[in-house]
C-alpha cells in the first residue's frame, strides 16, 4: 500500500477527531456535535470580534451564524491557535490592508465554510467576493454563510462558483485584488476518494497537467498550480496569498512562484503546534522513507524562542533570518516522530507567500 492510501485510510477515520475538544470553545451551538466528538456539526454560531482578532466590526455581523454542508471544512473554534482562518488568514489580512490598503475584489479558492470571505470582507474591506470550492453543496453553504452574515446596509457582490480551482469564477469576468488559497498538499492515487466526507481539505487528487519536479517532491502541487490559473485572473497589481505549512526549505516556496511566472515574497512567518500529529508526522515519515525530503519539523521550545514575540508580519520580514536560526533544530518527520512517541510537543513554521505578476 502506498503511503498516500495508507495516510489517507487512517485520515478518514481520524478526522472527525481533529474536532475534539482541547479548550473551552468559543461558542458551538450544535448540542450533537458537543456531546458526540465523531459527529460533524452542521451550524455553528461564534463571536466575530474574538474568531477575526479585530477590535470593531464595520462590516460583517457581532455573532457569525454559519451552515455546514457535510463535506465543508470545519472551522476549529474550541482552539483558534489551531484555527488556519483565525491564526494565519486574519492575521496576514491585517499585514496585507497596513501595507496595501483596502482591495476592491478577493477571491478564495477552496473556501470551505466561507469564513475565509468574511474575514476578507471584514479586514481588507473588499467589496467583491470569488469563491469557490470542489462541491456545490459546500459553495452554496458558504454562499449563504457570506450573505446572511453581512451587516445591514453593506453591500457585497459575490461570485460563487463549484468546481476545480479558480475555474468556477472564470464566467464571473472579474479579476481580482487578492486571491487566497490554503489547499491541502497530500496526494491520494484514487480521485474518488476526494468526493467522500472531509477528505478534500487535506488530499489532492492525481493532476495531469504538467508540474516541475521539485514541486510534486515537496507536496506543493495545490498551490503551485493556483498561482498557474491566478496569472490570468489577477487585476493589475494583485498579489496571490499562498498559505502554507512549510516543513521544507523557505527557498523552494519562491522558486515556485518564480515557477509559476509570479514574483514572491513572505507576508508573514510564524508557527503552529502540528494539528492531528499522529497522523500527519506519520505520513510525512513515510514520504521520507520513499526518498522525499526530508521535511522540517521543530520541538515547539525551540520554535517559541525563534520568533520570540515578532508579530507575523515582523516575522516574514526577517525570514530568511529566523529560519537559519533554526537549522540546528531541524528535526526531519522520522526524526520528528519519533520525538512525538516519546511526549514532544512538535510544531512547523508556516508562511502566507505574496505573489504578484511584477
Ligand atoms: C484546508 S481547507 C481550507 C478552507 C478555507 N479556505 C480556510 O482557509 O479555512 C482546503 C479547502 O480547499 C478545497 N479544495 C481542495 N481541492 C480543491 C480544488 N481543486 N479546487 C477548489 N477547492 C479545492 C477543499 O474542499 C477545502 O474546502
Amino acid at each position: 500500500m502506498s503511503a498516500s492510501m495508507r495516510y489517507q485510510r487512517r485520515a478518514l477515520l481520524q478526522i472527525p477527531q481533529a474536532q475534539r475538544q482541547q479548550m473551552a470553545p468559543l461558542t458551538n451551538l450544535d448540542e450533537a456535535a458537543a456531546q458526540s466528538p465523531a459527529a460533524s456539526p452542521s451550524s455553528l454560531r461564534f463571536d466575530a470580534r474574538r474568531y477575526f482578532g479585530v477590535g470593531e466590526l464595520r462590516y460583517i455581523r457581532d455573532e457569525i451564524d454559519i451552515e455546514l454542508a457535510d463535506r465543508a471544512y470545519l472551522p476549529d473554534l474550541n482552539d483558534l491557535q489551531r484555527d488556519w482562518v483565525a491564526s494565519v488568514a486574519a492575521p496576514a489580512f491585517r499585514v496585507l490592508a497596513h501595507r496595501r490598503g483596502t482591495p476592491r475584489a478577493f477571491a478564495s479558492i477552496g473556501t470551505g465554510s466561507g469564513v475565509d470571505a468574511l474575514a476578507a470582507i471584514e479586514i481588507l474591506g473588499a467589496q467583491v467576493i470569488g469563491i469557490t470550492d470542489l462541491f456545490a453543496d459546500v459553495v452554496d453553504a458558504a454562499a449563504r454563510n457570506v450573505r446572511r452574515n453581512i451587516r445591514p446596509g453593506i453591500e457585497i457582490a459575490l461570485h460563487a462558483g463549484a468546481g476545480d480551482l479558480l475555474a468556477p469564477l472564470g464566467p464571473s469576468g472579474e479579476q481580482f485584488d487578492v486571491i487566497y488559497e490554503n489547499l491541502p498538499n497530500l496526494p491520494v492515487d484514487d480521485t474518488r476518494q476526494i468526493e467522500r466526507d472531509k477528505t478534500s481539505a487535506a488530499f489532492l487528487a492525481p493532476r495531469t497537467e504538467p508540474i516541475p519536479g521539485f514541486v510534486t517532491d515537496w507536496l506543493l502541487t495545490m498551490h503551485y498550480l493556483a498561482l498557474v490559473q491566478a496569472r490570468e485572473a489577477l487585476a493589475p497589481g494583485g498579489v496571490v496569498l499562498s498559505t502554507i505549512g512549510a516543513r521544507l526549505p523557505l527557498e523552494l516556496l519562491t522558486r515556485m512562484a518564480r515557477a509559476a511566472g509570479l514574483t514572491p515574497r513572505v507576508l508573514t512567518y510564524g508557527w503552529k503546534l502540528q494539528a492531528d500529529a499522529d497522523d500527519v508526522i506519520s505520513t510525512y515519515a513515510q514520504w521520507e522513507r520513499q526518498g522525499l525530503g526530508p521535511f522540517r519539523f521543530y520541538g515547539a521550545e525551540a520554535l517559541t524562542a525563534a520568533f520570540a514575540d515578532l508579530d507575523p508580519g515582523e516575522a516574514g520580514d526577517h525570514a530568511a533570518t529566523i529560519e537559519a536560526s533554526l537549522a540546528g533544530e531541524q528535526l526531519s518527520a522520522v526524526a520528528a516522530w519519533q520525538a512525538y512517541r516519546s511526549g514532544a510537543r512538535i510544531g512547523h513554521t508556516y508562511v502566507v507567500l505574496q505573489s504578484g505578476l511584477g
